[in-house]
């Protein structure tokens, strides 16, 4: 258990606009910041982060929240993994009781597996700096390969021995539970007869973009043809490879500030150009490029560089990752490395500016790369030309920008002497073809998205649906009364024994003293949590705002709280026109407002309690009982009329 006074500090200094930088470029807009959504995919940023409240807020999708949200939302962690991450991010201490059996018990799977894994890279670590084995063989191969110590370290890297089961039982010992262990693919085999999955390989640890272990690729050191090069963790709650972008973690930073990303095949090509001092460079590890791993650059650059040895293979799987990272409206180049040479090899020969300069020199782009490739066919064989320029016609009709894609026509109309305007025609095409097999997918899977804006207009009010069985919608006017106008006073008269009396009362003293006196307990869990907390606020004397809530550790909360707090959930005189009640000053338009809004509560609750006795007749109870519910019924009745007379509304039934 995260102890609720550390929770406090990791609110209050946990700033909303840094967290979220680690993962969106913000752009200062007034006094708030904006962004691209890292939430959905968006072309103009309708991501608004608001410093001084301390929030997101996504105008195209939706989402919302606060930092801790943010990070639950966007890294997929469990709220007490996210206040874990925040306090380490701002050196917050955490003292944690010790965890009994029960709560050991509960804690997610997921974050066992992260613990595990966590322990795992440790062991590996310290057997290949601190062992005899891990020395003599992992050090030294890692070493062979021209890693410096600061290489070593920094990524992580280590080894685990060629026993049967050293890690398994080491892990086992410090009471690491074999669930998990096998969960992470770490350890396999039947019972009583468990094995290390990794025996004998040097191993590279796979980070998340917040710099947690995750999952492992591990090499081995033989050199038979029979056992693979590489293995990978197996995938996992934890472990999604195809959301994974190994380096990442170390690159972002420099890919924002060279506004370029590097793409290269594996685990030694970002560690050997990271050691080359080229840090902006990341690999899809194991799996060809997938939409997520493309997005999750798109995060901090729009431009992709592909570093590619010249093996025909990988040739060709770089044609489809092209198409892709065309089809997010990213900017891609290729560059191709001399036969027999890869990023890793390569960077091994040349310096850092040598480097530079020949990832600069030979970055092409995908029409000429192609063209060159091909160069030597085209020239014997015509037909060779025209499947050349109707394979091109096809990628370029991914470009989303038009402007762009019509460069490039013209470009791959004067390389290939073909002309334009049947370029034109065939990417027109392409697009029509794209666009009605998207269409068509779209349609079997019935994602029919709404657009946001459309709902505003034509739906104003009631974008909230609500469960008429139950009170929520009148607890709903209360909550959103509470939070535009809380802080609000209205005059009320009293008599006295001197006469009468104008006293001034807050609207939340009204309406928690309202409720809280016919001790109505809300039906929706958010609304009454939210009610509770300004109940708390109200009883403790406390100072009334909405930050306040904002900044709440429920996370549920603040999402309810920000969607209220939205222009279009706050009160308006709006309810003046649908009632008919003509009133003339703003406080007697509050005033009526609370008033209704208690009222409203209040007869809904009665109706439902009569619709309660009325089900509970319905099923033929004892003869007593009935007596019983006739007559609880008839008060409900006469209550029913009494509150609806206040409400001036009439009774249709
Ligand atoms: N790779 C992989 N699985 C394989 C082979 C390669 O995941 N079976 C990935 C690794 O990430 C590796 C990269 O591709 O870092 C480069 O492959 P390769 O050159 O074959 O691996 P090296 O470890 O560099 O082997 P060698 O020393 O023989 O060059
Ligand atoms: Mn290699």
């Amino acid at each position: 258990m995260i102890p609720q006074d550390a929770i406090s500090e990791i609110f209050e200094s946990a700033r909303v606009e840094e967290v979220i930088q680690d993962y969106v470029t913000l752009k200062k807009r007034g006094v708030n910041m904006i962004g691209n959504c890292p939430f959905h995919n968006e072309k103009t940023p309708s991501f608004t982060v608001s410093p001084t409240k301390g929030i997101y807020k996504c105008f195209g999708c939706g989402k919302a929240g606060n930092s801790v949200n943010f990070m639950m939302e966007h890294e997929q962690m469990t709220y007490p993994e996210a206040l874990r991450y925040l306090a380490n991010k701002y050196n917050i201490e955490i003292e944690e009781k010790e965890l009994s059996p029960e709560q050991k018990e509960q804690q997610s799977s997921r974050e066992s597996l992260q613990i595990v894994n966590s322990y795992a890279q440790k062991y590996f670590t310290q057997q290949l700096l601190e062992t005899d084995e891990g020395k003599s063989i992992g050090l030294s191969y890692f070493k062979e390969r021209g890693y410096s110590m600061e290489t070593i370290e920094r990524f992580q890297l280590g080894y685990n021995p060629d026993v049967w089961n050293g890690f398994t039982s080491e892990a086992l010992k410090q009471g690491y539970k074999e669930e998990f262990l096998l969960a992470s693919g770490l350890t396999k085999g039947e019972p009583g007869k468990r094995f290390d999955f990794f025996k004998g390989r040097v191993m590279f640890p796979i980070h998340t973009i917040t710099g947690r272990v995750i999952a492992f690729g591990g090499r081995t050191l033989r050199n038979d043809k029979k056992t693979a090069k590489y293995f990978n963790s197996p995938e996992s709650e934890l472990y999604n490879k195809s959301k994974v972008l190994y380096g990442l973690y170390f690159a972002k930073k420099d890919i924002v500030k060279k506004d370029v990303c590097y793409l290269v095949e594996g685990y030694t090509d970002v560690i050997s150009l990271h050691q080359r001092g080229i840090e902006n460079v990341v690999s899809s590890s194991g799996t060809s490029l997938t939409v997520e791993q493309i997005k999750l650059i798109k995060r901090y650059t729009p431009n992709i560089t592909m570093l590619f040895d010249g093996d025909v293979a990988g040739i060709k799987a770089s044609f489809r990752g092209i198409d892709m990272i065309l089809k997010e409206g990213l900017n891609v180049k290729v560059v191709l490395f001399p036969d027999g040479e890869d990023p890793d090899s390569y960077a091994k020969k040349l310096s850092q500016p040598e480097m530079e300069d020949f990832i600069e020199t030979n970055s092409k782009d995908f029409i000429m790369f192609r063209a060159d490739l091909a160069d030597d066919e085209i020239k014997e064989d015509p037909i060779k030309r025209t499947e050349l320029i109707n394979s091109l016609a096809e990628t370029l009709s991914f470009v989303q920008d038009e402007l762009k894609r019509n460069d490039y026509i013209k470009l791959c109309s004067e390389r290939l002497n073909a002309s334009e305007k049947s370029i034109h025609q065939a990417v027109k095409n392409n697009i029509k073809n794209n666009y009605n097999k998207e269409r068509n997918s779209r349609l079997r899977n019935e994602v029919v998205q709404e657009l946001p804006i459309t709902k505003i207009v034509s739906d104003k009010q009631h974008d909230i649906s609500f469960d008429e069985n139950t009170s929520e919608h009148e607890e709903f006017h209360i909550v959103r009364l509470l939070m535009s106008f809380g802080n609000r006073e209205v005059k009320f008269s009293r008599i006295t024994e001197e006469g009468e009396e104008q006293i001034d009362v807050s609207v939340l003293e009204y309406i928690i003293h309202m409720i809280e006196h016919d001790d109505i307990l809300f039906t929706n869990k958010i609304y009454q949590r939210i009610f509770n907390h300004f109940s708390k606020i109200f009883h403790e004397g406390l100072p009334f705002e909405i930050k306040s809530l904002l900044l709440n550790t429920d996370p549920e909360i603040v999402e309810t709280a920000i969607t209220l707090s939205q222009e279009k959930y706050l009160m308006s005189d709006n309810w003046k026109v649908k009632h008919k009640i003509y009133v003339t000053t703003e406080d007697m338009k509050l005033r009526f407002a609370i008033e209704h809004a208690v009222l409203a509560l209040q007869l809904k609750r009665v109706e439902m309690d009569i619709a309660k006795i009325q089900d509970r007749l319905k099923e033929e109870p004892v003869e007593e009982e009935i007596t019983d519910l006739l007559s609880s019924q008839l008060t409900l009745i006469e209550l029913k009329k009494i509150i609806s007379d206040k409400l001036n509304r009439v009774i249709l039934k």
